[in-house]
């Protein structure tokens, strides 16, 4: 039952009986936490920080809805080519267009003169002005454009080998769990789409899962995510650097692509490891560029893939000193694994 997870954001207590699809209450303190879809919102959208309210505005507000496009769009370079094909289209489609909407705007200043201007023109200007705004709103996708061809070709001769797959990783974490008779709990911070959480062999287990993000946008795609496919979940809307989770709730807590965007990765990080049973173990994954990393790479690195970042790298400096066998693991050219067991 998932109010027995939950702790009430104000009052930090274990008491939110009424659960209701509209909202639900805490009968300690009496606050009312409202649903959207059905999904509790256990935060207070005033004790975000500065950075995490500002991503969540940017990002993932009305941009959730084309995250599956936009996120493997600013990594397109990195992935392999056949997984993305139609991207790459999208790309060069992208890319004469603007060549030909900007040629077509000289061609009349510096040929044909404005005199001669005609409502093709003024048709083919409108695009290029909305185009110039989104790109000096969105600055990354002008820098993508730019450079995605010169760092698809410095990585294609670089050929990155990890120490260990992202894949074996997943394998050598998740083995001990594998033969689980004891119905596993395992949490996923920031669980977006669910996409990470569905992929990564995490479905094997003999677990109940719990997503949780700040956004709605991102959650309800995550929920008809493990809708569709009948696994056993649950969704709470929540702020990851203040989780509404008991402590030592969870045997696995994992966290996706976040922790580096964080405006504080440190909360974030100790509130992990607080809801995790002792013994229990956590992974996260995020940017963090490769040592040889060229000048144009790291260029990209900085304004594309990690733009937001408000830390570089893995922050294993920040982690509670309740955690052992800590690992770090560059697992591509740009993004690391972090594992560790929490004490007993
Ligand atoms: C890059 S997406 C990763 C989503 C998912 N983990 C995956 O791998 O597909 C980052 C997610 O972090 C969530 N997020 C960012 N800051 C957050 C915060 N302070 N609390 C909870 N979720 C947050 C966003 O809403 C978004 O869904
Ligand atoms: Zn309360």
């Amino acid at each position: 039952m998932i109010e027995s997870k939950v702790i009430c954001p104000t009052c930090k207590k274990n008491s939110i009986n009424d659960r209701y699809q509209t909202y639900w209450m805490c009968n300690e303190c009496g606050e009312k936490y409202s649903c959207i879809n059905g999904i509790p919102k256990l935060y207070l959208e005033d004790a975000l920080g500065k950075v995490d309210k500002e991503v969540k505005d940017d990002d993932y507000k009305y941009m959730a809805w084309f995250y599956n496009f936009w996120m493997p769009f600013y990594m397109l370079p990195v992935r392999p080519i056949k997984v993305s094909i139609k991207l790459w289209m999208a790309y060069f489609l992208l890319v004469f267009s603007f060549i030909f909407l900007f040629f077509n705007v000289i061609d009349l200043i510096a040929i044909r003169g404005i005199g001669s201007a005609t409502i093709y023109d003024f048709l083919l200007f409108v695009p290029l002005v909305i185009f110039i705004f989104l790109l000096s709103k969105q600055p990354r996708y002008a820098y993508l454009l730019l450079l995605a061809i010169p760092i698809k070709i410095i990585l294609s001769f670089r050929n990155f080998v990890p120490e260990k797959t992202h894949s074996s990783v997943h394998k050598e974490f998740q083995e001990e769990y594998l033969e689980s008779d004891e119905r596993l709990k395992m949490l996923d911070i920031a669980s977006g789409s669910g996409n990470s959480l569905f992929r990564h062999g995490w479905m094997k287990l003999n677990a109940d899962y719990t997503a949780a993000d700040y956004a709605a946008g991102m959650i309800v795609q995550g929920r008809r995510l493990m809708s569709k496919h009948k696994v056993p979940a649950d969704f709470i809307l929540a702020d990851a650097t203040k989780l509404p989770f008991k402590s030592e709730t969870f045997d696995i807590s994992t966290n996706y692509g976040a922790v580096n965007g964080f405006t504080d990765p440190e909360s974030a990080l100790k509130e992990m490891v607080r809801v995790t049973k002792k013994g229990g173990k956590i992974l996260f994954l995020d940017e963090r560029e490769y040592e040889s990393a060229t000048w144009l790479e790291n260029v990209y690195f900085k304004k594309v893939f990690a733009y937001n970042n408000t830390i570089v790298g893995c922050p294993v400096e920040l982690l509670p000193d309740d955690l052992e066998d800590i690992q770090v693991h560059q697992v591509y050219e740009f993004v690391y694994i972090c594992t560790a067991r929490k004490k007993m």
